[in-house]
């Protein structure tokens, strides 16, 4: 049997935060076992060998934050480029901003709202009135956009996302959708947005350089468990993968699929990184051009990839349904039992986390679990 004082399962981003603390902070072995043949989890990215473009393979990463804490550890790691991310929707043949903003409306119905008040009165007119809380993601798009936005944008594109009725989801779904009553075109409005010089994996590369921290790709933890004696684990996969051998019922996942297209000697396929295709004619959400992104090397070709949502595939966005949710706590129950195993991540905890969530849920778990350590040590002493 091996002995490690810290066992990281994955090498996403939460299981490579909680592996340079312990190896940088507290001086402790890290041994990192991910099942993939790369490092990065779903950050991972690459140089299509073809295009000699940066791509993301599990889809785009815009890294974005309001917490001064997360913007000032990720500085130890790359340079960052300042990017503020911009989409844009094709809508009744017309490009638009995505984000629905003024310059959205005026476009799609022939307005001329020039302020924040008018943009106000518009939407609240617009906007349909519940004498309850609205209790699904339909409820809550109507009663912030009103019927003709939800009609044009929001329903048909919810519904190739979830390839389920606005109705049947829950309300958290739309609530996140930002409206704004100005000009912003930015998607996101943290003070932090950028993206790493030479891209995420390189970040990753930076923060298991150290001569405490080992990582071993193409291993699955559960092939090499009985094998390894851990002081602790962190274990950040699917929590129902964990306890498997309960063989209680799987926890549900929307996924997506990339269909790539390369365009030899094409400057540029679409006029921005990211374009939105709500539209129920069209059989896919959106397409990403990473080429337009800043720091990427020189080509004249180009590549895009279109973006379909669907049931198959890597475990995406956790399905928000009751089922789900009683499931999940069902097996967290099991979770808070298990010694010795901390259980950290986007898969580990069923919940989408951006970046940012995840590397500060990774921080505090790093300070809730050495200072707990520290104190069962000061008792026994
Ligand atoms: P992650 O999934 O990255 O890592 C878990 C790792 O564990 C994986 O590498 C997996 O292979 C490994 N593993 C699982 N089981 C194992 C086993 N049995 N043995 C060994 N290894 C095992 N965020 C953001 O801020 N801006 C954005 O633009 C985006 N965009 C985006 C697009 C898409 C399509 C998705 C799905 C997600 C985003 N995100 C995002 C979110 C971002 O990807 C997310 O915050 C991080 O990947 C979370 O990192 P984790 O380490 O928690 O999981």
């Amino acid at each position: 049997q091996q002995q490690h004082d810290i066992c990281v399962v994955g090498a996403g981003l939460s299981g490579a935060v909680i592996a340079e603390r312990y190896a940088t902070q507290l001086n402790q072995k890290v041994l990192i076992v991910e099942k993939r043949g790369h490092i990065g989890g779903n950050c991972y990215d690459f140089l299509d060998p073809q295009a000699n473009v940066r791509i993301s393979k599990y889809g785009a990463h815009l890294f974005h934050t309001k917490h001064e804490r997360v913007w000032e550890y990720v500085q130890q790691f790359s340079e960052w480029t300042p990017y503020e991310h911009k989409v844009i929707g094709l809508v009744n043949n017309t490009h638009v901003p995505i984000p629905v903003n003024i310059d959205t409306v005026n476009t799609l119905f022939g307005l001329q709202l020039t302020n924040s008040q008018q943009m106000d009165q518009w939407l609240a007119k617009e906007q349909v009135k519940y004498d309850h809380e609205p209790s699904n993601a339909e409820e809550v798009a109507l009663s912030r956009v009103g019927p003709r936005l939800y009609d044009l944008i929001f329903k048909p594109y919810t519904k190739k996302q979830w390839d389920r009725d606005p109705k049947e989801l829950g309300p958290e779904v739309t609530a996140r959708i930002p409206v704004r009553n100005d000009f912003d075109g930015r998607y996101f409005s943290d003070p932090y947005q950028a993206l790493p010089k030479r891209g995420y994996t390189a970040i990753f590369e930076r923060m298991f350089h150290h001569p405490n921290i080992q990582v071993y790709t193409n291993v699955d933890y559960f092939d090499v468990r009985s094998q390894l004696d851990c002081g602790r684990t962190y274990y950040t996969g699917p929590i129902d993968t964990y306890f498997a051998d309960l063989g209680w019922e799987k926890l549900q996942y929307r996924s997506l699929t990339f269909e790539r297209q390369f365009y030899k000697n094409k400057d540029f396929f679409q006029p921005a990184f990211v374009v939105n295709h709500p539209y129920e004619s069209a059989d896919f959400t959106r397409i990403v051009e990473y080429k337009h992104l800043p720091d990427q090397p020189k080509s004249p070709h180009t590549v895009i990839f279109v973006e379909r949502s669907s049931d198959v595939g890597e475990p995406y966005y956790p399905i928000p349904n009751q089922r789900n949710k009683d499931l999940f706590r069902k097996y967290q129950d099991m979770a808070n039992k298990e010694p010795k195993v901390t259980f950290v991540g986007r898969l580990a905890n069923y919940k989408y986390f951006n970046m940012d969530d995840a590397i500060l849920n990774a921080l505090e778990l790093f300070d809730q679990d050495t200072q707990q350590q520290q104190k069962q040590r000061q008792e026994k002493a």
